[in-house]
């Protein structure tokens, strides 16, 4: 059966001393539900996080790595390295790789393929734009993410995918999507899955969904039958608000 899981994405905040105050904070929380708990702070401070947390049930998580083993990509880090330092979980995809940073669907299916080939698991971004869900072409948007970065993996490949539905119009905005238009989404979502590939794979893969998710509206979201969990960014960064929206599962 599929996880809930809540993640932290710290996007690029928290020196290392902040990065260690707010570990401790988090270290102090308690857990009341059923859902696993994962940060991603920045690569600096990945090891220092990982190290701080092996004795809690806090996983963490990169934010991004580079598709190639290693070489000449300045500024770059692997799959490898991650996993060297103990990091097993990436997240890919996000809106603001795909915006500022130009990652395309196609350099995507790359990225996956390299952290699934160094047993990492993956947290896949995608999500549509505004326009696209004012034209009313969110499902052909989010169908066409999936299928261009995904889709061409084995059945097997999915035990390491975590799906994470951003709608990019509703993150960092104050703006929440629905419940509705999460579960409607998420939904579809699923069918998509279970039409590659079969019901199994779809209904064992966590969906979660992210874009201002708060303590004051995840119950209501992560109550949703296809919504597995959240990626939280703005909240994430205050172990008051994240645990809020952890305990949203107890
Ligand atoms: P937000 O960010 O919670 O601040 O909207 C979500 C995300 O970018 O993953």
């Amino acid at each position: 059966m599929r996880k809930n899981i809540v993640a932290g994405n710290w996007k690029m905040n928290n020196d290392l001393g902040a990065t260690a105050t707010l570990i401790t904070a988090l270290k102090q929380k308690k857990n009341e539900g059923n859902a696993e708990v994962i940060i991603a702070p920045t690569f600096v401070n990945l090891y220092s996080a990982f190290d701080s947390l092996s004795d809690s049930n806090i996983t963490v998580a990169a934010q991004n790595m580079h598709q190639a083993e290693s070489g000449a990509y300045t500024g770059e880090i692997s799959a490898g390295m991650l996993k060297g330092i103990g990091v097993d979980t990436v997240i890919l995809g996000h809106s603001e790789r795909r915006a500022y940073f130009h990652e395309s669907d196609e350099l995507l299916a790359q990225k996956v393929d390299s952290a699934l080939k160094n047993n990492m698991r993956i947290i896949f971004c995608f999500g549509e734009e505004l326009e696209d869900r004012k034209a009313g072409k969110e499902e052909n948007v989010v169908g066409s993410q999936l299928k261009n970065a995904l889709f061409h993996l084995d059945a097997s490949a999915w035990s390491n995918i975590v799906l994470a539905y951003e709608p990019v119009w509703a993150i960092g905005t104050g703006e929440t999507a629905s419940p509705e238009q999460a579960q409607d989404m998420h939904a579809f979502i699923r069918k998509t899955v279970a039409e590659k590939y079969n019901s199994d794979v779809a209904e064992n893969v966590s969906i979660l969904y992210g874009g201002s998710v708060k303590p004051a509206n995840a119950k209501e979201i992560f109550g949703k039958p296809d919504v597995d969990g959240g990626l939280i960014g703005g909240a994430a960064l205050k172990a008051d608000d994240f645990f809020d929206i952890v305990n949203a599962f107890a």
